[in-house]
């Protein structure tokens, strides 16, 4: 086609209001959110980029999906159309569901690990490493090089570090139960994991007798920037590279709410079929029966049509384009942003665009509650808040201070995109009046979800 407008490939069937809010009453639902995002009404947000997680569009598949879901208790229809399509997709032989990725994380934690075990991986993400922590296992981050330079520009920044992975195969012999892998590497920037990356963490863990598994949330946005960046990959279907991916590894955790395009659901796949059928008996006692895993058949439904869905290739040139889309008009505007743009967000560099706030008064969180209060957006912090506690209670900074605006699937359009860029561009405007944060309340794990913050100096932005 001579036309160079990536274009939303849907229409539009059925709309749900926004409502809009003044600047007055955005700060009087800060005051009473205690500053923590978490804590508003969803009501009171204008566009919400909280997360991409279970927040997307189902089609209208998915929807004539849920109609023929079997709710059966035991051996449901619904759980055999389910486990045909995740086999097809990933090709793992025991397929456990969940009712969302945590569970699988902890049900496979909890059956395979010990405390005092160490698991590395690229980036855990939050619920992955509190997940290991709460049972006494050491939760390892082994980011390549590249990932830490907010502004290099690479294609492939979510890669582990393959010589720290050997090492540590090797310190921990006997200790390390497996290995992890997250694609795209949500903590690192939505960044995505090479083939070749993969490829060469399976052959070092099949060296020290290791498995591997994927934490495959964004498995095929992942496969999307494979084939547009990864020699020789470039004539391949996603769902032939995503389908190599799996086969590279052991099983994996799969949080659906993002590439399984469901507001619920996710798994946890095996090849191992001792480990599987003890995490099926673990998985009673909390989820349910193996053939629903705590999901109505229709959830099953929709996640089997959605799994394949998320697979086409003018969904996912539409999906990554349109964050990057965002990420074009900030970088335009020098905005400091992680480069280039992940998979499902976009990462503002808070520590590069606001260097006067000091890491101990979380420059990210400050951020995004401005731009909540300018603009009615909300983000989510990825930094020293949710990531600043260690085991032991101590303080210490996180790696980066970044602002996620994530994009829920094929929920907003092009006009909401260019509304965000106003938005931000008018908060970079203020920046050097924007001021820190601190924690007046906080729990122990996961402390971003319910602490209650405040202003460090008086007012969140100097008049
Ligand atoms: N792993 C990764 C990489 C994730 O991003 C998430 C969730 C999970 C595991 C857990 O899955 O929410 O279904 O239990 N991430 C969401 C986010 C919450 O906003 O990034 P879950």
């Amino acid at each position: 086609m001579p036309f160079q407008t990536i274009i939303e490939p849907f229409r539009i069937k059925t709309v749900e209001p926004i409502r809009f809010t003044t600047r007055a009453q955005r700060e009087s639902a800060l005051a009473a959110a205690h500053h923590n995002l978490f804590q508003l009404r969803a009501e009171d947000v204008i566009i919400d980029l909280l997360t991409d997680s279970g927040t997307g569009a189902m089609s209208s598949a998915q929807w004539a999906g849920m109609m023929q879901g079997d709710e059966s208790y035991a051996g449901a229809r619904s759980f055999f159309r389910f486990e045909a399509a995740v086999r097809d997709v990933t090709g793992f032989t025991n397929i456990i569901p969940t009712h969302q990725g945590r569970a699988a994380e902890r049900i496979l934690f909890t059956s395979a690990c010990q405390p005092g075990d160490v698991v590395p991986n690229n980036t855990h993400f939050d619920t992955t490493r509190a997940n290991l922590e709460a049972i006494g296992a050491i939760a390892v981050d082994l980011r390549c090089a590249e990932a830490t330079q907010p502004s290099l520009i690479a294609p492939f920044k979510g890669n582990i570090d393959l010589a720290a992975l050997d090492r540590c195969l090797a310190e921990h012999q006997g200790r390390v139960p497996f290995a992890m892998i997250t694609v795209t590497n949500n903590s690192g920037g939505g960044q995505p994991v090479s083939l070749a990356n993969i490829r060469a963490a399976s052959a070092l863990c099949k060296k020290h007798g290791v498995p591997l598994i994927l934490d495959a949330c964004r498995f095929a946005e992942n496969a999307w920037f494979i084939k547009q960046r990864e020699p020789g990959q470039a004539d391949r279907t996603p769902a032939e590279i995503a389908r190599e991916m799996f086969g590279l590894a052991d099983g994996c955790t799969m949080s659906a709410k993002k590439d399984g395009l469901v507001n619920i659901g996710g798994f946890l796949a095996l090849n191992n079929a001792a480990l599987a059928a003890k995490c099926r008996n673990n998985l009673i006692l909390t989820e349910g029966f193996p053939t629903y895993g705590g999901l109505a058949g229709y959830d099953l439904e929709a996640l089997a049509v959605g799994i394949k869905e998320v697979l086409d290739e003018d969904y996912l040139r539409y999906r990554i384009r349109s964050v990057a889309y965002l990420g074009d008009k900030l970088t335009a505007a020098g905005i400091p942003i992680v480069q280039p743009p992940g998979g499902h967000a976009i990462y503002i560099d808070a520590k590069g665009m606001l260097p006067h706030i000091p890491q101990h008064e979380y420059p990210a969180w400050a951020l995004s509650l401005a731009l909540y209060l300018e603009g009615g957006v909300r983000s989510v912090e990825i930094g020293s808040v949710m990531f600043g506690r260690q085991p032991d209670g101590t303080e210490k900074p996180a790696p980066m201070e970044l602002v996620r605006l994530a994009f829920p699937r094929r929920v907003y359009t092009q006009s909401h995109v260019d509304y965000l860029a106003e938005v931000l561009l008018h908060v970079n405007g203020l920046k050097s009046r924007i001021r820190g944060v601190k924690l007046v309340e906080a729990p122990e794990l996961l402390r971003h979800f319910t602490a209650k913050v405040a202003p460090a100096h008086g007012s969140l932005i100097a008049s």
